[in-house]
């Protein structure tokens, strides 16, 4: 086992999603007994390149693929029963076996209503271009109504339909007057969306289980946990790029209440960065290139959102934020990847500080208003040709591409323990 992967680890994006979280976990999971998802959604799209096939996820712990591993869903995730069961059924039909065996989900975890989604959609279409640009999966209202407590519905309710039914009619009702006074929507019907529910929820009974002391059980018995952490820290509702966000602590931060652990069970976090930046939907994004550069990276980087399709805005690497990151989740070593994309450019330039009103700013602020006005200060550095997809050990990067990585290891302050060439498991270069 590679020094860096010994105890425990969680996996976390350190920019705005979609960074090859799929493609790390996967990676290590080879080696794990665990594999947790811990936040956030069906907004989640984490892809998985195995021989030919390729495999998106979007609920399910990508520990799914490996057949000896259990894979949790913890408290922590917003759960939508439609989209999980679709996901379930095409994986089944694709020769995976799921079953009690290997996946377990929490009786807390919340679950995703229609009004939610419904909700999500009116929400971003009266906004305009004030939107904050979402997945419309439902996510923010969903986390909105745990807050609330008393119109929220938990995977645990999902096992009493009588009351279940009382829950649908009372939250429904409520919510066709607040849509109908709001929006001019039309009125839920809450007995379809009971007969819907209380079948999904037959189907998942088997899975439902006490998750946290499934974990804890787990790391007393020296198992091997991967927390995989789904969108990013900058992405985070607490420390990230807010109002322009995600409506869950997606940042390392959020797995000890989104698992159910204490802190001490977790030993390594590994940050997963690109070897560039991109982000989908609004928000502000100092190093944006909206220019050929950043076409170029959108084509070679394929850089299409894997839940929505949506083209993702390309820049460059920002270590300014990057290293916020590193430091707000005590992150032990990188993973960088989708080097290989960036191959055949001239140069390529590092953002290592932004500038406001001409002074240099001394850390990172994730605030909508500084960052709108910050200027990134870059350094520049030769590119380099050729497609480097085959290289399988550091040294046979051609020598920019080294320099390339061993400055941004030098700007974020810890190592990058694995380089990524390629989406397959084996264009993974360990240092
Ligand atoms: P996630 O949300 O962080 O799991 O990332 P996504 O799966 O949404 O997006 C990452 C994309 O890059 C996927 O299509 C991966 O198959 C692909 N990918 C991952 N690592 C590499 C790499 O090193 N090189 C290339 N070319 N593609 C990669
Ligand atoms: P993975 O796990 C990229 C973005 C959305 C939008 C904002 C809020 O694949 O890296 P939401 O639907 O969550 O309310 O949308 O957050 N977003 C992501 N962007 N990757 C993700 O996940 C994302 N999850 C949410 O595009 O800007
Ligand atoms: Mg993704």
């Amino acid at each position: 086992m590679t020094s860096f992967l010994e105890g425990n680890t969680c996996i976390v994006g350190l920019q705005w999603g979609d960074e090859g979280k799929g493609k790390i976990v996967d990676f290590i999971a080879e080696k794990a007994d665990v594999v947790v998802r811990y936040c956030g959604g069906a907004n989640a799209g984490h892809t998985v390149r195995i021989g030919n096939e390729k495999y998106s996820t979007h609920l399910l712990p990508v520990g799914i693929f490996r057949p000896h591993i259990m894979n949790v869903i913890g408290n922590g995730v917003v759960l939508d029963p439609e989209a999980l069961l679709k996901e379930m059924d095409e994986f089944l039909g694709r020769g995976l076996a799921i079953s009690p065996a290997n996946l377990r989900i929490s009786y807390k975890t919340h679950v995703m209503m229609p009004w939610h989604k419904e909700e999500d959609a009116l929400r971003e279409a009266a906004a305009g271009d004030q939107g904050i640009g979402t997945t419309k999966r439902g996510i923010g209202p969903c986390y909105a109504d745990k807050m609330h407590r008393t119109t929220a519905i938990r995977v645990a309710d999902l096992q009493n339909e009588a009351k279940l039914r009382e829950r649908i009619n009372r939250i429904a009702t409520d919510r066709s007057k607040v849509f109908r006074a709001l929006y001019d929507a039309p009125p839920l019907n809450p007995r379809e969306i009971f007969e819907q529910y209380r079948d999904f929820g037959r189907r998942m009974l088997p899975f439902i289980d006490d998750t946290s002391h499934l974990l804890i059980q787990a790391f007393k018995a020296g198992k091997k946990i991967v927390f995989e952490g789904a969108h990013a820290v900058l992405l985070d509702v607490d420390h990230g790029t807010y109002p322009y966000v995600t409506s869950s602590n997606c940042s390392a931060l959020g797995l000890y209440t989104g698992a159910g652990v204490p802190p001490q069970t977790v030993k390594n976090f590994i940050g997963i960065v690109k070897a560039y930046s991109t982000r989908v939907g609004g928000g502000p994004f100092p190093t944006e290139q909206d220019n050929k550069i950043g076409e170029y990276i959108r084509e070679r980087g394929n850089e299409y959102g894997t839940t929505t399709r949506r083209p993702r805005r390309c820049g460059w690497f920002d270590a300014f934020a990057v290293k916020y990151a590193v430091d707000l989740c005590g992150v032990t070593s990188i993973a960088l990847t989708l080097v290989d994309v960036l191959s055949g450019l001239d140069h390529l330039q590092i953002c290592t500080g932004y500038r406001i009103n001409g002074v240099r700013m001394e850390s990172f602020r994730a605030d909508m208003d500084t960052l709108a006005d910050a200027q990134p200060i870059y350094e520049t550095l030769p590119g380099w040709n050729g497609n480097i997809s085959g290289c399988r050990t550091f040294d046979d990067l051609p020598a920019d591409a080294q320099r390339y990585v061993k400055r941004i290891e030098q700007l974020c302050g810890v190592p990058i323990s694995m380089v990524s060439v390629g989406p397959e498991r084996s264009a993974t270069l360990l240092r």
